[in-house]
């Protein structure tokens, strides 16, 4: 199988494996009413050619959290006909809402936890979701997607860590997976077989005595036996080990298990993909050809062509890189990956979402709320001068760069290579220095850096500057 091939998901065919996994936006008001900058935010990701987008995750309730789209009453269903009717317009991709429902923090650093709902209420989310995906039904979308991943209701019950001593809980398999195989019935009940439905789970939770792919891949085996058309695997972001900031609700993504979910520059590239591949093997030898989809820090071109063509997932899910260059799957299919705009995994994008303000990429330009839109008669970015004048400086264990300015740059990425290696992107930074805190002594480190346009066009390499 290729990145490019088709793929066919219950009633839906996506014409790539390429995934936008949800991504929360604000770009709603506390109302959770889809806006004309919600809609140019998803057209943009079709209209750079990913397969399959997962709209950002929408309520099915009404408890207050900030600027969150909803789906929990019918008066959204305009906002959300128009959502999907644009991208439909804008391309083949196909389009469907994250679905969610979270229990209640509050500013004190107080949570509610699952064994906290009663019977009662745990009736409620079941009516909730099923209501919720019928809703996504009558707006057009293609299918949808149930939220069991992190820090949200769903994951608190299938959680290794789930509190519950009753029949959704009890520290038993079956008891953590009651409440989704209840969810997964009802939704069935209300949509009919035909309608398209994956969920989003952890392939691991990362938390202390949490559960690990040994338990993910018997998880994956009930999910799809539940009837779910993918599963979509995640990881982490969990509140048992957030910390807690004095005067603010807790955020599920400061610990380490947060660090997992949105892995920083600081982490492996696809470090979730050999956990993926375990689960798509353990399904396979079940019989199970259920779709897997995984994220995590796959946006290099070969990474995502590689797992597709060994088997390995079936979806390849690149979030923040999408973020960085909605324009990515166009690229890669025209054999442009030199141009992609490539995510450093800085995550001022998290931290905009941590502080509920609109999430956009540090990449783009000042002041953008949206990815520029494609140009390829841009003009590259030229240095001013031929001998361009980068210098690295060591300095107390560090290597310090500087360069000029290039005129018409919107950011720079820089490049180092080891006495060995070929060039690794180390950063892409707006900035004309950059620190590298990471040089082994007695080594040898090349550097260079490349001028790139806000649609991407990368100049030429600079002088090599060489540390020793
Ligand atoms: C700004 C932002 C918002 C996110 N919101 C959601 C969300 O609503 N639901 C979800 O399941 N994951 C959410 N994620 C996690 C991503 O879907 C993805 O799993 C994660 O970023 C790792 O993939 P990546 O390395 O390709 O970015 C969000 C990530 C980012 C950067
Ligand atoms: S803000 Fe940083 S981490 Fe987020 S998409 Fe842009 S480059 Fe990537």
């Amino acid at each position: 199988m290729k990145l490019f091939d088709p793929l066919k998901i219950g009633a839906m065919t996506i014409p790539n494996r390429i995934l936008v996994p949800a991504m929360v936006t604000h770009l709603c008001k506390e109302d959770g009413i889809v806006t004309q900058d919600t809609i140019d935010r998803f057209a943009r990701y079709a209209a750079g050619g990913a397969g399959l987008i997962v709209v950002e995750a929408m309520a099915i309730h009404q408890v207050k959290s900030g600027p969150l789209l909803r789906i929990s009453d019918d008066k959204y269903l305009p906002g959300l006909r128009e959502l999907a009717s644009k991208v439909h317009e804008t391309s083949d991709s196909k389009l469907v809402p994250q679905i969610i429902h979270f229990l209640k923090v509050a500013r004190t650093g107080w949570r509610q936890t699952a064994d906290m709902l009663s019977l009662e209420e745990i009736d409620q989310i079941v009516e909730q979701f099923g209501d919720a995906v019928r809703r996504a039904r009558e707006a057009g979308f293609d299918g949808a997607e149930l939220h069991a991943a992190h820090a949200y209701t769903l994951s608190s019950f299938l959680s290794r860590v789930n509190p519950r001593t009753d029949e959704y809980g009890g520290q038993t398999l079956e008891g953590r997976l009651r409440l989704i195989g209840r969810v997964m019935a009802n939704v069935r009940r209300k949509v009919g077989k035909d309608f398209p439905v994956g969920i989003r789970f952890n392939v691991e939770e990362f938390i202390k005595n949490g559960y690990t792919v040994m338990e993910s891949k018997l998880l994956a085996e009930r999910l799809a036996e539940f009837g779910a058309d993918y599963l979509s695997l995640s990881a982490g972001g969990k509140f048992e080990d957030a910390v807690h900031t004095p005067g603010q609700v807790l955020y599920p993504y400061n610990g380490y298990s947060g660090d997992r979910c949105f892995p920083g520059e600081w982490l492996p590239r696809g470090l979730h993909a050999s956990l993926a591949a375990e689960v798509k093997s353990h399904l396979l030898s079940k019989g199970h050809r259920v779709p897997i989809a995984v994220a995590g820090k796959l946006d290099a071109p070969h990474d995502a062509e590689r797992l597709i063509a060994e088997g390995s997932v079936d979806i390849v899910g690149i979030a923040r890189g999408l973020l960085a260059d909605p324009d990515w799957p166009i690229k890669v299919r025209r054999g442009e990956q030199d141009r992609i705009v490539q995510c450093d995994y800085c995550n001022v994008c998290k931290a905009l979402d941590g502080t509920h303000k609109t999430v956009i990429c540090a990449l783009w330009p000042q002041g953008s709320i949206q990815a520029p839109k494609d140009d390829p008669a841009v003009q590259a970015p030229q240095w001013a001068q031929v001998d361009t004048s980068l210098t690295a400086i060591p300095r107390e264990s560090r290597v310090e760069l500087k360069w000029p300015k290039a005129p018409g740059a919107a950011n720079y990425q820089v490049y180092r290579a080891d006495e060995q290696g070929d060039p690794q992107m180390m950063d892409a930074v707006k900035l004309t220095f950059w620190v590298d805190n990471g040089v082994l002594g007695g080594h040898t480190y090349r550097y260079f850096v490349r001028p790139c346009a806000a649609t991407g066009q990368p100049g030429q390499r600079s002088n090599t500057a060489m540390v020793e």
